[in-house]
């Protein structure tokens, strides 16, 4: 009998299955598909060789490898077929990672929901307390002009006083012209001014929201903060009330053992003017690294308000008096739950936040 190309066809066909059955990328099976299918295969080689047999032999041996590439060829086909789905799977799989770590958690049992921040949170509860005492809530823009920022304050341009607030300016308009709010104080006059258009005096409200200074950020200051501003026009206001309020809202957000002090300050929109001042509540007064060892945290300031003020807006002094304070949300929220460095506020690690929930 003479030997024919054939005679190892099984092998080589099982040989072509192998390799197939081997392919695990798409990129390994496009550069595979020339040596087991394709041009450079041996089937094709065998197909060529078909020529030297003798004619009554090659119909047989074409099917015989025919039925060869039809192996192949549906090895093959189906490899393409189980490694596209694959990868299609683990594509879908990328982009659900890429969602973050969030969608992950909730995927996972068990689901956990978010949580109001802690800054967020300190500010409901500190409004809930002054609602409490009858104060109402308004907002104000972050974005104001120097007269709502400094001027209509009784803070003139270029007064030494201007050196309390480290500005940050916007690059709008003339020079030096519009800032972002170093204090919520201006929302004051955004009140003053709408009572006094509308006819709407007296007015007892607090103004929470975020204040910027160009400060360098540690243990108890951000550039980014946030006050909450507390205002009251009435006839025959005096500074008993500021410190009845001062002190009433102390007992009621930071308990009973902590004590308030008034300390006198300067203010430029305030006559007289003091700093209030509260136990630190991560030494309990002994002295600490957060408080400096003074055993005293400054909240923010207060005082009567300034004739001038009042004449800025249009209001009767001789008729009208009031108060104002301002102090920090953040600090409060740092005082309440003893964090040693209010930069854990912004650091946004999960790990902090959690506690707050
Ligand atoms: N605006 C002042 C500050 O940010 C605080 C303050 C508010 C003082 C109201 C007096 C009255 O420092």
């Amino acid at each position: 009998m003479t030997a024919s190309p054939l005679d190892n066809l099984s092998a080589q066909t099982d040989e072509l299955l192998a390799t197939v059955a081997a392919f695990d990328s798409l990129e390994q099976l496009v550069e595979g598909e020339p040596f087991v299918t394709g041009k450079r295969s041996i089937l094709s080689a065998l197909q060529k060789s078909l020529g030297q047999l003798a004619p009554e032999d090659r119909k047989d041996a074409g099917a015989l490898l025919q039925e060869a590439r039809r192996r192949v060829e549906a090895a093959f086909d189906e490899r393409r077929a189980t490694l596209t789905s694959a990868a299609r799977a683990q594509a879908l799989e990328a982009d659900r990672l890429d969602l973050g770590d969030v969608v992950v958690a909730q995927v996972r049992a068990p689901y956990t929901a978010g949580h109001p921040g802690i800054v967020a949170a300190t500010q409901r509860q500190l409004e809930d307390v002054f609602i409490g005492m009858g104060f109402t809530v308004a907002d104000g823009p972050e974005v104001e002009s120097d007269w709502y920022n400094f001027e209509a304050l009784n803070i003139p341009p270029a007064h030494p006083s201007r050196g309390m607030w480290d500005t940050f300016y916007v690059d709008l308009g003339e020079p030096e012209t519009v800032v972002l709010r170093t204090h919520t104080s201006p929302t004051q006059i955004h009140l003053m001014e709408a009572a006094v258009q509308s006819g709407t005096l007296p007015i007892h409200s607090v103004m929470p929201g975020r204040c910027y200074r160009r400060d360098t950020p540690d243990a108890r200051h951000l550039a980014a903060f946030h006050q909450i501003e507390g205002l009251v026009v009435d006839r025959g206001i005096t500074f008993a009330d500021l410190a009845g309020v001062i002190d009433t809202f102390t007992r009621a957000y930071f308990g009973a053992d902590i004590q308030s002090r008034l300390r006198p300050a300067f203010f430029p929109f305030t006559e007289p003017s003091a700093e209030f001042e509260i136990t630190c509540t991560l030494c309990r007064g002994e002295g600490c690294r957060t408080c400096s060892q003074t055993g005293w945290i400054e909240l923010g300031g207060c005082g009567m308000l300034d004739p001038a003020v009042l004449e800025a807006v249009g209001i009767d002094g001789d008729e009208w008096s009031g108060f104002a304070f301002g102090f920090g949300i953040d600090r409060c929220a740092q005082m309440r739950h003893q964090i040693a460095d209010m930069r854990a506020l912004i650091e946004n690690d999960v790990r902090f936040l959690r506690q707050f929930s």
